[in-house]
């Protein structure tokens, strides 16, 4: 590699880079190495760069090219209009899961005072982002993972959201005896099996946020089994899950006891969340 501008590097990164997202992660890492923005590197495509910040940018093209996810090279990903630092212990957010919290938002006045949980919440990204928007609201943010919990923790410090609490253990345990007016979850859904666990982005992320039993729905079935004792009457307990999985959710909800079951679609269309209430007392 021989550019010496801002220019010159993105052309070689993206004649390196493959894929669809080529051209956006070129961009990404380079703002990344230079400790700038995009947008101010579309304002000095001609500076010159230099040697050391241009060898740190080839050390991070090397990395991506040996297939390391780059939010994980840059250390963060937005979620939701806020930033989010990840570390490979948790999963990389996605942007489907912001169905997931427009989804809980809809269900959440502005300015009720309401108690909701996150299972296995990551980064953080589902808990603090509904902790932003809903400020009168308290968010427990479970996972089992000691380590997600540190990141999720340290990005509720550094986006200032302090309407939340942490707890760590398995699904529903961490709850104790409390009761929630709404309980969300994005738990891991992939099969055990499934060829794409070995491919792409990942490869990188743990085992432990992404695959769940034979046929991925083992976490669902354990959060749909217990939510139920968690909730107030009129609660709701709303789930992410994959494309092809909303029949079998809509099953294990409709057996848990839970009333007004429903799917809601992603904007092409797939089912991507579903959810139902818990019955008031009196019906
Ligand atoms: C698909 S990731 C979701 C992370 C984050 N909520 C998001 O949407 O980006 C699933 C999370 O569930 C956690 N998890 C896996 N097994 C768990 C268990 N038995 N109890 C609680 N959390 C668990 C993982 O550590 C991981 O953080």
């Amino acid at each position: 590699m021989t550019a010496t501008t801002v220019r010159g590097l993105l052309a070689e990164a993206r004649a390196t880079l493959t894929g669809d997202e080529a051209w956006g992660e070129a961009e990404l890492l380079l703002a990344h190495a230079l400790d700038r923005d995009r947008a101010w590197l579309v304002a000095h495509r001609d500076d010159a760069v230099a040697p050391a910040l241009a060898g740190q940018f080839h050390c991070c093209l090397s990395r991506r090219v040996a297939g390391e996810p780059v939010a994980y090279i840059v250390g963060h990903r937005g979620f939701h209009a806020l930033d989010f630092v990840l570390t490979p212990d948790v999963l990389i957010p996605r942007p489907e899961t912001e169905l997931l919290v427009d989804a809980v938002l809809q269900r959440i006045p502005q300015s009720a005072k309401v108690d909701i949980a996150d299972l296995g919440t990551g980064s953080g990204v589902i808990a603090l982002a509904i902790a932003h928007a809903r400020t009168q609201a308290r968010v427990l943010a479970t996972d089992a993972s000691a380590a997600a919990l540190d990141v999720a923790r340290g990005n509720a410090r550094r986006l200032g959201i302090d309407n939340i609490d942490f707890a760590q253990g398995d699904w529903c345990a961490a709850l104790g005896q409390r009761r929630f007016d709404g309980i969300v979850s994005n738990p891991p859904y992939i099969a055990e099996f499934d060829p794409h666990l070995a491919q792409g982005d990942l490869r990188f992320e743990p085992r432990s946020a992404l695959a769940s039993g034979l046929d991925g729905l083992d976490a669902i079935r354990t959060i749909v089994r217990s939510a139920p004792a968690h909730l107030q009457p009129g609660g709701w307990l709303l789930l992410e899950h994959g494309f092809d999985q909303g029949a079998a959710v809509r099953g294990l909800l409709q057996r848990s006891g839970l009333a007004d079951v429903f799917t809601a679609r992603d904007l092409e269309g797939r089912e991507r969340v579903s959810g139902a209430v818990a019955r008031n007392a009196a019906t």
